[in-house]
């Protein structure tokens, strides 16, 4: 409160765990700023009411994105947090830094802003959180000097992250790091100039574990796979089953398209029907890996419930080549963009636009060709009926037969 006295916010530091109180606090002991965003949730948990509005626009020169406006309704009681607004930094891809590099953005937040940092947000982003108006356009410009740049907010593409992919994990099937970094530097344009119906994210994985949670969280969800068969290393298999693992049961049993039998000697794989899961790889990572024909499945709608409820991103095309300069899949982004822009209502989520026009019309927008893959169940549905399989005059023989 303003008298300095926190009881309900230091209850929530009483815990073994860390608590974002305690780290609110160590932050108040340099800066006024953080001290009064105490005071301030103190507040809120007392009268359970938030002292927060929504900011105007606020940002820095040149770009329209980048900085998340906040106010407090009771600047009087805490000057301090007049402004409060959030910056988001365009993270490295893969989250790699050097501690240089940490202490120089830690540096320029304590000197201008509340010391308070997210590391990452859930855009994946550095987020800086609490700084006011002024001192925006300096630490732009510090940021910058350091090679740093804001990343995306508003209706645009928002900051493209990707898991390590082959920086660290044998599973990638292409290189996330390499395809992230080439869309961030392509779409600059489109990362800080918002000008879309609403967001657009991208998230690279490099496996079908999608470690970066694609296909929940990104507009387009760009994930790696596989065409030809999973790699097999007979002997290995054998020898984790020496060893105790349950292949049939554990193995076999759990894969989803039940299309792997194991006879105590051999273990056979169905590559036709494999649906790439993953599953028997994580199982048996020393006896398993994905194909050699490696590329990534495209996949397009997913979003959190802030308009309409929450969806996971559906097949758009099963799988594509994922190699420098990338320009098959640029193309596509480029065609939906148009079309969505052009069609899309405001604050509506392609995954939105979509199911609003029907992936049919969506497609034929788009100029792809449909494919059983991008029917949630192709397999228990005998119901999929496309348009080449008709002939021209069919709706009047059909008519003409009743
Ligand atoms: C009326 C008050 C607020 C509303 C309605 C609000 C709403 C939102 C929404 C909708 C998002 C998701 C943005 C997106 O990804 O598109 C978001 C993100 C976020 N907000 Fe707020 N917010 C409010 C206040 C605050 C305050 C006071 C703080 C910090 C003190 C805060 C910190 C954050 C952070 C850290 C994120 C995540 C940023 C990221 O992961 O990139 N918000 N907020
Ligand atoms: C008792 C209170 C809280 C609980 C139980 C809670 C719980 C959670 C959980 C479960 C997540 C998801 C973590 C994940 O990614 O798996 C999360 C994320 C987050 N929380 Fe909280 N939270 C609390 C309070 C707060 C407060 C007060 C703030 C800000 C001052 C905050 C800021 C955030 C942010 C920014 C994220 C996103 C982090 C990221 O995606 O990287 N949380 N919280
Ligand atoms: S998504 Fe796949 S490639 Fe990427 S880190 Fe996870 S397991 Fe590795
Ligand atoms: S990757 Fe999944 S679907 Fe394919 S064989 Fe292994 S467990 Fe079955």
């Amino acid at each position: 409160m303003a008298n300095g006295q926190t009881p309900k916010l230091d209850k929530l530091d009483k815990g073994p765990w860390p608590s974002f109180v305690r780290e609110i606090k160590r932050a108040a002991e340099k800066s006024p700023m953080s001290k009064d965003l105490l005071g301030l949730l103190e507040l809120s948990y007392t009268e359970k009411i938030g002292h927060w509005k929504h900011g105007g626009i606020v940002g820095v020169l040149g770009y329209g994105g980048g900085v998340i406006g906040r106010y407090t309704d009771v600047p009087d009681k805490f000057p301090n947090v007049e402004h409060f607004h959030t910056m988001r930094i365009n993270m490295p891809t893969g989250w790699f830094y050097t501690s240089k590099a940490l202490r120089t953005i830690c540096d320029i937040w304590e000197k201008h802003g509340s010391g308070l940092t997210n590391m990452h947000g859930s855009t994946g982003d550095i987020v800086l959180l609490g700084t006011r108006t002024e001192e925006l356009e300096p630490i732009f410009s510090e940021l910058t000097k350091e090679g740093f740049d804001l990343g995306g907010s508003g209706s645009d593409v928002r900051t493209p992250s990707a898991c390590v992919g082959p920086a660290r994990c044998e599973w990638a099937c292409y290189d996330t790091l390499a395809l992230c970094y080439d869309l961030t530097m392509t779409y600059q344009d489109e990362l800080h100039r918002p000008a879309f119906p609403y967001k657009f994210k991208f998230k690279c994985a490099g496996c079908p574990n999608d470690c970066v949670a694609s296909v929940a969280r990104a507009d387009m969800s760009i994930i790696g796979t596989w065409r030809d068969d999973i790699q097999v290393d007979q002997s290995a298999v054998k020898e984790y089953s020496d060893k105790g693992l349950n292949i049939q049961k554990d193995v076999c049993g759990n894969c989803p398209a039940k299309c792997m039998d194991w006879d105590g000697q051999k273990l056979d794989i169905d590559n036709r029907s494999c649906t790439r899961c993953m599953h028997c790889i994580n199982a048996m990572p020393k006896a398993l890996r994905p194909g050699k024909d490696r590329g990534a499945c495209i996949m397009l709608g997913s979003k959190a419930p802030i308009v309409e409820g929450a969806q996971l991103s559906s097949v758009l095309i099963p799988f594509m080549k994922m190699e420098p300069p990338y320009q098959e899949l640029k193309d596509l982004c480029e065609k939906i963009w148009d079309l969505w822009c052009e069609e899309g209502k405001s604050r509506e989520r392609v995954g939105e636009f979509i199911k609003r026009v029907g992936m049919g019309n969506f497609l034929e927008a788009i100029d792809i060709e449909p494919s059983p893959y991008q029917v949630a169940y192709p397999r228990d549905n005998p119901y999929i009926f496309y348009e080449e399989y008709f002939e021209e005059g069919d709706d009047e023989e059909e008519a003409g037969e009743e």
